[in-house]
């Protein structure tokens, strides 16, 4: 059985359908990348299986039936979601996001943080600051820390390269790599498709709520769609 299960997932916000028959799995320990445009649906996917939208179909992770569990309930069995744009909590610190990230993993508190600042040395040095005040990489980092402090054994990662300098999605790629060795699995959703290839074994386009192809980077690579579209070659 895959870690994770998805499986004919529609999502819905009223009348409107996000997500159609999106179906598919990941492999303990793997990296996925969902990629695909602007409104695509891949926030929303994240969003459902973290179970902040109204979703039909199956979503199974470690066994586990996700349909209608809340999402704390969700963190508590292992998801790690870092959100787009973050949700940070601006009028508190760095520290103070990281330990609230941490509510519902206490015994490891001391530990994780530990791995966090050691991972993104930046958050540590910058632990008194108010959110409110960090650049955007630096938002982009508490909120990936935020998730890792919640002890996943699977992370959801929205577009975690999105308007940062290439010096930062370098530290990003390392630190993605890092917990990649740890036996994490991944999933990120990304418009940047060379990052995406460079960190999942296997990539899903989605376009307008529906996967229309998926394969590992090299048979992507050679999709004239996907080069046409993304590379512009
Ligand atoms: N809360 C909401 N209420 C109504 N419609 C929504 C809501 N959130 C998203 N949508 C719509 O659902 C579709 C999918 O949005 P989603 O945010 O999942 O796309 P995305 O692939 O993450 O796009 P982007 O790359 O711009 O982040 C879009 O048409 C969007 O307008
Ligand atoms: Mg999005």
């Amino acid at each position: 059985m895959a870690f994770l299960e998805v499986k004919d997932l529609e999502a819905y916000y009223g009348k409107a359908q996000a997500l159609k028959s999106v179906s598919f799995n990941v492999e303990k320990g793997g990296c996925i990348g969902i990629i695909g445009p602007n409104g695509a649906g891949k926030s929303t996917l994240l969003d459902s299986i973290i179970g902040l939208t109204d979703w039909r179909g199956q979503i199974i992770f470690n066994g586990v039936d996700l349909h209608r569990l809340t999402p704390r309930a969700i963190v508590k069995l292992g998801i790690g979601y870092a959100p787009e744009r973050g949700n940070l909590f601006t009028y508190m610190d760095v520290k103070d996001n990281l330990l609230v990230g941490a509510y519902l993993a206490r015994e490891k508190i001391d530990e994780n943080l530990g791995e966090v600042f050691e991972m993104l040395p930046r958050l540590e040095e910058r632990q008194k600051q108010q959110a409110e005040t960090l650049s955007g990489g630096e938002r982009q980092m508490l909120s990936l820390g935020r998730a890792f402090m919640t002890d996943p054994k699977l992370l959801l990662l929205d577009e975690p390269t999105l308007g940062l300098a290439p010096i930062v999605i370098s530290r990003i790629a390392d630190v993605l790599e890092n917990l990649k060795k740890t036996g994490i699995t991944i999933v990120i959703a990304e418009q940047n498709v060379t990052f995406t290839m460079t960190h999942a074994e296997r990539l899903y386009l989605l376009e307008r709520g529906q996967l229309t192809m998926g394969g590992t980077p090299e048979e992507l690579r050679g999709e004239e769609y996907i080069s046409k579209t993304y590379f512009g070659v």
